[in-house]
């Protein structure tokens, strides 16, 4: 076992994990942060996906111990003092999930997208979320979705610049 911190939705959490444990199961199992979810294991499906320095990262092939310096955001760490992002709020407002097994790993991604590329188009964003798989075929929900976060987040930044849109 080894002993560790991690900086996790901003706050440092102490881990004592074997160290090649994946940051996943550390997540789920020692720190009871379950929107992480477990699908592959094998980096092959995206369920897992957190926000790590801000990228999009599969927590499943990752040794926890190997990310105590960095900043690690999960679905649960998203909102904003209890206000849902724009991302989130736009996959509830399209309906973008069936069962939500894949959601907060779609939403991760989705927004380490639009961070990076505010406003995506049809083929940024199949390539962007073209490694999260959604068993339940909502993937037109979810573009759409994405396209509509882009359009709140473009809405709020004009408001908070005073700019029209
Ligand atoms: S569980 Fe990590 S990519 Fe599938
Ligand atoms: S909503 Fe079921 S896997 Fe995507």
């Amino acid at each position: 076992m080894s002993e560790f911190v991690l900086n996790v939705n901003g706050a440092p959490l102490h881990v004592n994990a074997p160290p090649q444990e994946s940051l996943l199961f550390v997540l789920r199992n020692h720190l009871n942060l379950t929107g992480t979810k477990f699908g592959c294991g094998e980096g092959q499906c995206g369920a897992c996906t957190v926000l790590i320095n801000g990228r999009a990262t599969r927590s499943c092939l990752i040794p926890a111990s190997a990310v105590s310096n960095a900043k690690i955001v999960t679905i649960e760490g998203l909102d904003q003092n209890g206000k849902l992002t724009a991302v989130q709020q736009a996959f509830i407002d399209e309906e973008a999930m069936q069962c939500g097994y894949c959601t907060s790993g779609m939403i991760l991604a989705a927004t380490a997208l639009l961070s990076k590329t505010p406003h995506p188009t049809d083929e940024q964003i199949v390539a962007a979320m073209n490694g999260n798989i959604c068993r339940c075929g909502t993937y037109p929900r979810i573009l759409a979705a994405i396209h509509r976060a882009a359009e709140a987040r473009r809405g709020e930044r004009a408001q908070l610049t005073g700019g029209a849109r």
